[in-house]
């Protein structure tokens, strides 16, 4: 038996400040998720960048006969919770098993590493984007938010008179000179929604550096909103495409990225991006399932959506410290024991959300407590995380045979659990 299938290899970390060794592990996800090799003119601006990419970050992985086979990447950052605003999350990504070395246990190993580590580092949640929906269920995760592809019909999009405007101005902007407006604008609007997730200046000076391989193409161009005093208040991003059928125009926009503080703002940027001449069709992705802008315009269905998918998944670390994490909308007291074999979320917890600690801005903090009581209703730690930020109905999972308790304690969790806003990340990691 070969040390791999023993499960004798051990797992290596990487330094990420040596952009060698990054490049070496960084050629597994290259192949795993199935990404062209630079071309040799790229190969030293692609090592620089994917070097640049991790810098700080927890980087592992397993060696067999000496070159990487498996990689896995991981790294706190925040994530905006109902109610409580950005909390520290433990991000997990780049996690990719060489086609040769894949179904012997190499993910389960440096997964189960990781999260191990994350708890005893007082981490109560986990979260990564799921390639695949099927792999990440048995390790606890569960999905947490969603997003929405959008195609918009320019030319039958007319707002509403009572729709509000913004009191600024728009102003094509560079992105690699302006990027710190636009990262500020960023930071408030991922704060003030359940599932945000922070971006650092590594992301942004990526995403703005003319020619970078992550970066914005050549087709973008950035236009900035400015409330009265100047101050930027919202942003878009957008590619545009030319197409003639003869001398018609069937030319399209992409909106990329889209972020306003105010409803004024967003109105203005949408109808900017929806005004430019010769632009017939505008689409969009990973946009969030609740978007505003069909409830602008006279008529809504001008917006078409496509797929819903999942986007962010959940884990809880520690049950009580995940339910801790959030604020709750109404009040009410629960025993929920959390199932997590073989994991570190397993607990029955008492959730008590006690009206009199409400908050003046409506939120209430909750305290969870161990218990020995009976649960009310029994779920898994995959379940938890899917509940966690709001997205995801308890009824329905109640429905699925995925969550058990009599229905009104699940009505009790759903009404609890419940949020103004659906959750939305739109940050790939
Ligand atoms: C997904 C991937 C990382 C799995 O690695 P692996 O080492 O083969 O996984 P393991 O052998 O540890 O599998 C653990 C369990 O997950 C299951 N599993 C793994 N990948 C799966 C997939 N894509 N779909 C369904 N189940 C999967 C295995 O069957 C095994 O199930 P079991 O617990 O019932 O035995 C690897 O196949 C890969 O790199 N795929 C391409 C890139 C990718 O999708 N990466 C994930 C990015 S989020």
């Amino acid at each position: 038996m070969s040390d791999l299938e023993t499960g004798a290899l051990p797992l290596r970390s990487v330094d990420p400040d040596d952009a060698g060794a990054v490049a070496a592990w960084r050629r597994v996800p290259r192949v795993a998720f199935l990404e062209p090799a630079p071309a040799p003119a790229e190969e030293e601006r692609w090592v620089r960048e994917a070097a640049e990419r991790v810098a700080g970050q927890r980087l592992s992985g397993v060696v067999d006969a000496g070159r990487w086979v498996a990689t896995y990447r991981s790294f706190d950052t925040e994530l905006t919770v109902p109610g409580s605003g950005p909390v520290p999350v433990n991000a997990v990504s780049s996690v990719a098993v060489l086609p040769t070395h894949r179904r012997r246990g190499l993910l389960r190993r440096m997964i189960g590493a990781d999260l191990q580590r994350a708890r005893e580092q007082g981490h109560a949640l986990a979260a990564l984007i799921a390639a695949e929906a099927p792999i990440y269920g048995r390790f606890g995760f569960g999905a947490a938010s969603g997003a929405v592809s959008l195609s918009v019909d320019a030319q039958g999009c007319r707002f509403r008179a009572d729709a509000p405007r913004g009191s600024g101005r728009l102003e094509l902007v560079q992105a690699s000179a302006a990027w710190p407006e636009l990262a500020a604008v960023h930071d408030a609007s991922r704060r003030a929604r359940p599932g945000g997730l922070a971006r650092e200046e590594t992301w942004w000076r990526q995403w703005t550096r003319p020619g970078g391989l992550r970066a914005l193409g050549p087709s973008a161009h950035v236009v900035l909103h400015r409330d009265a005093a100047g101050v930027a208040d919202g942003y878009a991003a957008y590619e545009v495409a030319e197409d003639w059928a003869g001398r018609v125009s069937r030319c399209s926009a992409r909106v990329l990225d889209l972020h306003a503080a105010s409803p004024g703002a967003y109105r203005d940027l949408w109808e900017f991006v929806l005004s430019l001449d010769w632009v017939r069709t505008v689409t969009t992705k990973d946009r969030p399932v609740d978007e505003l802008l069909p409830l602008l315009l006279q008529d809504p269905r001008a917006v078409q959506r496509g797929a819903v998918d999942d986007f962010l998944w959940v884990r809880p670390l520690d049950a009580a410290g995940a339910l801790a994490t959030r604020r709750y909308l109404g009040c009410g007291t629960l025993v929920l024991r959390v199932v997590d074999p073989g994991g570190p979320a397993g607990a029955t917890v008492l959730l008590h959300v006690d009206a009199e600690r409400c908050g003046e801005d409506g939120w209430t903090c909750a305290e969870v407590t161990a218990t020995s009581r009976e649960p009310d209703v029994v779920l898994g730690a995959a379940e938890l995380g899917a509940l966690l930020l709001g997205g995801t109905s308890a009824v329905a999972l109640a429905s699925a045979g995925r969550l058990a308790g009599p229905a009104a304690a699940v009505w009790r969790l759903q009404s609890l659990l419940a949020t103004p806003q659906e959750p939305w990340c739109p940050t790939w990691f």
